[in-house]
């Protein structure tokens, strides 16, 4: 890719070449500084991509991590020394613009949103996507900025909740985390599947929490809440601040738990769960799921965003320009729901 670095307010007011764009670029792993606006080739669609002009990405802390290099193990799939995807973000909603020749299911003007999990590549003014990749069109009553934050929030909790755990209706689960990206969207999920949702979030979250469906919310700050006696069928540790032997007391008989952050320890618990005990710990990595699952997640949310079912918690929107004090941002660890570019 043929890039010039220029300074960030130089590159956002500059006119550029029809086939360049402005797009922020991974120089290498470390903290948000190695992320600069950069002038890059803009994409040209292969014969089954589509071509998708952004108007909306997230910016997530699982993107801050990877930019990170940290844990050490991710290097193997982003690349040794520096990204090899130097594009970072997944998640986009946007306008087509072109279309590759085989292209039969997106005409130019479609608005559609989705996932670039091979390539990576949203945090850009443009990405190409393959037409039977994680993409599909927009309902009409959602903005590009709800959708664009399909990526993290919506796709790992579904994931979490109906794929990994299939939680049923009427039983208990508690949602560690409730006012982040996977935890605002696992409270509403959780509810559309008929749960009985305890959400733990601070103080300053209680309300949010409570206006997204949860029935029960615990203040983290003032409550632990593997020490008050309750049990759930499921507990859903977002954030990975807890552990499933903190939390075994708070699981019923056969109850799970269920997180996203990866750690040596709960692999083993995992492993050793998956054959002894009855209660189990569960992790599942979203964006390794084959093609055909994330496709019928995407189709699942859609469903969800088009009846009202899920809406977006949108903390702060950013400028491109401005992706490396997103980071900054999200790094502190108190970000609401989530952070998303808007171009
Ligand atoms: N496995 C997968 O497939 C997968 C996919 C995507 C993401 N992930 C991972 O999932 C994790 C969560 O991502 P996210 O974007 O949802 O996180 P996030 O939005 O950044 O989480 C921030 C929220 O966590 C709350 N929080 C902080 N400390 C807490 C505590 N001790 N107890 C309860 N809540 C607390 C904060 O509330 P306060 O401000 O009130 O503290 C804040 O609202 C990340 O580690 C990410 O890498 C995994």
């Amino acid at each position: 890719m043929n890039s010039t670095t220029i300074n960030s307010n130089k590159v956002q007011s500059k006119k550029i070449d029809s086939n360049k764009m402005k797009a922020i670029i991974s120089t290498g792993y470390g903290g948000p500084e190695i992320l600069q606006l950069q002038i890059v080739d803009k994409p040209i669609p292969k014969e089954d991509e589509v071509l998708v002009k952004i108007h909306a990405a997230a910016i997530t802390t699982a993107g801050t991590m990877m930019r990170t290099g940290y844990p050490i193990i991710g290097r193997l799939f982003l690349g040794l020394t520096k990204p090899k995807n130097p594009i970072p973000g997944t998640s986009f909603s946007g306008v087509v613009e072109k279309i590759g020749k085989d292209v039969a299911d997106f005409d130019i003007g479609d608005k559609v949103f989705g996932e670039s999990l091979e390539i990576f590549g949203t945090h850009a003014e443009y990405v190409c996507i393959k037409e039977n990749g994680i993409i599909t069109q927009m309902p009409e009553n959602v903005s590009f900025e709800e959708v664009g934050a399909v990526g993290d929030g919506p796709m790992t909790s579904w994931n979490f909740l109906q794929e990994l755990t299939q939680l049923q209706a009427g039983q208990s689960i508690l949602i560690n985390g409730a006012s982040g990206s996977l935890g605002t969207a696992a409270v509403q999920i959780a509810k559309h599947l008929g749960a009985i949702v305890t959400g733990v979030c601070s103080t300053q979250n209680i309300e949010l929490v409570k206006s997204l469906g949860a029935d029960y919310v615990i203040d983290y700050k003032k409550e632990d809440f593997t020490q008050n006696g309750i049990t759930y069928d499921i507990i859903y540790d977002t954030v990975g601040k807890s552990s499933f032997s903190r939390c075994k007391n708070s699981l019923t008989e056969k109850g799970e738990y269920l997180s996203p952050v990866l750690g040596m320890k709960l692999l083993l618990q995992v492993m050793r769960t998956s054959i002894f005990g009855k209660k189990k710990a569960k992790f599942s990595a979203t964006g390794a799921l084959p093609l055909t699952k994330t496709k019928s997640f995407l189709k699942e949310i859609k469903s969800l965003y088009k009846t009202g079912k899920l809406k977006t918690v949108i903390d702060i929107r950013y400028d491109l320009k401005d992706v490396a004090e997103a980071h900054r941002y999200i790094d502190k660890g108190h970000k609401k729901g989530n952070v998303v570019i808007s171009l």
